[in-house]
């Protein structure tokens, strides 16, 4: 293959995790018009054309669990997406559910050799390298029960915030891209800067004025759909020497060049 069918997924079974609004559906809705069949998990209803939409609560770990057990079959390409803002349920949401639904799958030889993850994170975590140590002590826990406990053991001292729930998937995708490879299994994330979604809208006071002045500069609005293209290609066969990496642009540019060079800070912004 050298031309535009490297980047097709003709023949592979698609899993969108958080896939029924925002980027997530972007994301479900090209690679099946690039030829996959799709699984949507998601709590909330999926109002658009798919294969197979599962109900599955990452809060959860035996929804998730179930969840897993009515997969039709292997996965090749699996699109972390879900998330929310803030709240108690930030990082079972965020990340602890995402890593149990990983782990998961490799248990039961669902993600084949050859097979791809790739997550959203945020150019709010940015800068997972300079709180590392704290990171990779969240990351010892050895399952979804004790990581769940690291959390509340932290809570109330003002280190769990979106920001950490994002650089906690930077260092996971950094640090377990080489363990993954040798199971033949690319791990790589995306962080978006602001892009206009349900849940950028709910926090629109914050997510969406950054990078305002940038975008207003250059023309540039950032539809989900944007994102999705850039994720889909993480996940293509095509790309397979990429793993442990984050691709930003926009996310990165916009806070670089904005002309005010405002950054929100660092426990709320995206
Ligand atoms: N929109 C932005 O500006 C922006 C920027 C950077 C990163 N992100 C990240 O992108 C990802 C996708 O968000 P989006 O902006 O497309 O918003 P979105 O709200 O449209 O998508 C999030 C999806 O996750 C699902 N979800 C949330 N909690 C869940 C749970 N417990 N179990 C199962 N599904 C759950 C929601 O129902 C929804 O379908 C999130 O991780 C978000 O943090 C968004």
């Amino acid at each position: 293959m050298t031309g535009v069918e490297q980047f097709r997924y003709d023949g592979k079974h698609a899993l969108v995790v958080g896939g029924a609004t925002g980027m997530g559906a972007a994301a479900a809705q090209i690679v099946r018009d690039l030829g996959a069949t799709v699984t949507v998990m998601d709590y909330a209803p999926v109002n658009y054309e798919t294969d197979q939409a599962i109900e599955m609560d990452l809060r959860d770990q035996d929804s998730i669990d179930r969840a897993v057990d009515e997969l039709p079959s292997p996965v090749d390409a699996v699109f972390a997406a879900a998330g929310i803002a803030d709240g108690p349920d930030l990082m079972r949401a965020v990340f602890i559910g995402h890593r149990h639904l990983i782990e998961r799958l490799m248990a039961k030889g669902l993600l084949p050799r050859g097979s791809a993850i790739c997550f959203i994170s945020s150019v709010g975590g940015m800068g997972w390298e300079n709180d590392l140590d704290r990171i990779q002590d969240f990351l010892a826990t050895a399952d979804y029960e004790a990581a769940d406990q690291w959390v509340k053991s932290h809570d109330g001292d003002g280190s769990i915030h979106y920001g950490f729930a994002k650089q906690v998937i930077g260092a996971y995708v950094a640090l377990q891209g080489f363990e993954f490879l040798k199971k033949g299994v690319r791990v790589n994330a995306i962080c978006p800067g602001p892009t206009d979604t349900p849940l950028a809208r709910a926090n629109a006071d914050l997510w969406l004025s950054f990078g305002e002045d940038y975008r207003q500069a250059t023309g540039i609005q950032v539809h989900p759909s944007r994102w999705a293209t850039r994720w889909c290609f993480s996940t293509a066969r095509r790309p397979a020497v990429s793993t442990g990496s984050h691709s930003s642009s926009t996310a990165d540019t916009q806070w670089r060049h904005s002309p005010t060079h405002s950054r929100p800070a660092r426990r709320s912004w995206i």
